[in-house]
């Protein structure tokens, strides 16, 4: 193996101090394994002091959560999403609807969710079914409801740096980035994807000053990007391609943040299938100063992170 020297802040296997001026990521042995689990922990404990809080002046945080149809990926998502709300104190009203439903009926359901006092946050699972218009229902959510961050008002407020909902799972990113004192100033950050759930927010709070990298994202357009990609500090893959991520576009001490969660056939799994990201996990860790692990990765902050949404906008803030 050659001689790689791992920086002194570097601790392995938890969040270590930050070195001002450690931008240069270099390494001398596997990856660091972000510990998604212990981090969503501290978050989920962090809410339901919250809502405690909230408690005691009368408040009970509500997010309405709304899923259309019977996709399985949905289910697993919004039970996850709801059995976090019930462990941390907070009602879950859930409106489960036929597959079938007219869009008409959902943007009545949403409108009267707008006006009711008692919930303060409003969730609709993507994707929602071939007949009807995603961004219209998106666009039906009150702003100030708008936990997922999706409508046009709250992706403008982030773009312009101003006060609102950020999606949860960039915000996750970000999370691990600074739990892990992964330094971003100054970085090269790339980020594969430009949806406007993860790709798109994400490189907003990249590019604010609080975080001040320098952030390119590449999508099916992009000319060779394994060449862009291997220029990363900090590579974020979001592209929902399985495995898209090979060792030989990593730079040798990046930091890799996998959003992909994405589900392959495997016959020898319980279900007929595994959850695989979009990062070939085991190439990378042997090049990578730090790799978030699918599962137990990003998605586990996702969730984390729409409790405190919810109880922002409970909190009012
Ligand atoms: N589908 C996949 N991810 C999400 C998410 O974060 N929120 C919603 N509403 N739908 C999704």
């Amino acid at each position: 193996m050659k001689n790689r020297k791992r920086p002194p802040w570097l601790h392995a296997g938890g969040p270590s101090l930050f070195i001002p001026g450690a931008s240069v990521l270099e390494k001398s042995m596997p990856a660091v394994i972000i510990d998604g689990k212990a981090l969503a922990q501290r978050l989920r404990d962090r809410a339901a002091e919250r809502t405690k809080k909230l408690a005691e002046r009368g408040i009970k945080p509500c997010l309405a959560v709304i899923l259309v149809g019977e996709d399985p990926a949905s289910l697993s998502y919004v039970g996850s999403k709801e059995r976090a709300l019930a462990e941390t104190g907070i009602s879950g009203l859930d409106i489960r609807l036929p597959a079938d439903t007219p869009e008409d009926t959902l943007l009545r359901r949403i409108a009267a969710l707008n006006e009711d006092p008692l919930v303060h946050g409003i969730l609709v699972q993507l994707p929602l079914p071939g007949h009807i218009h995603e961004e219209k229902i998106i666009m039906a959510i009150a702003p100030a409801k708008d936990v997922d961050g999706f409508h046009p008002v709250s992706l403008g407020n982030l773009m312009a740096g101003r006060k609102g909902f950020v999606p949860c799972t960039p915000l996750g990113v970000l999370h691990i980035l600074k739990e892990y004192a992964i330094p971003t100033d100054g970085a090269r950050a790339v980020i594969l994807g430009r949806s406007n759930i993860v790709g798109k927010p994400l490189a907003n709070l990249l590019v604010r000053k609080d975080s001040n990298a320098t952030v390119t994202i590449c999508h099916t357009g992009t000319r060779d990007p394994a060449s862009v990609c291997r220029e990363a500090d900090i590579l974020i893959a979001a592209a929902g391609q399985p495995g898209l991520v090979s060792a030989d576009m990593v730079k040798e001490g990046a930091a890799v943040i996998d959003v992909g969660i994405n589900r392959v056939p495997d016959p020898e799994a319980k279900k007929g299938y595994r959850i695989r990201g979009d990062v070939d996990f085991e190439s990378v860790r042997e090049k990578a100063a730090f790799l978030t692990p699918v599962p137990g990765g990003v998605g586990l902050m996702t969730v984390a992170l729409l409790l405190h949404n919810v109880l922002d906008a409970a909190e009012g803030v």
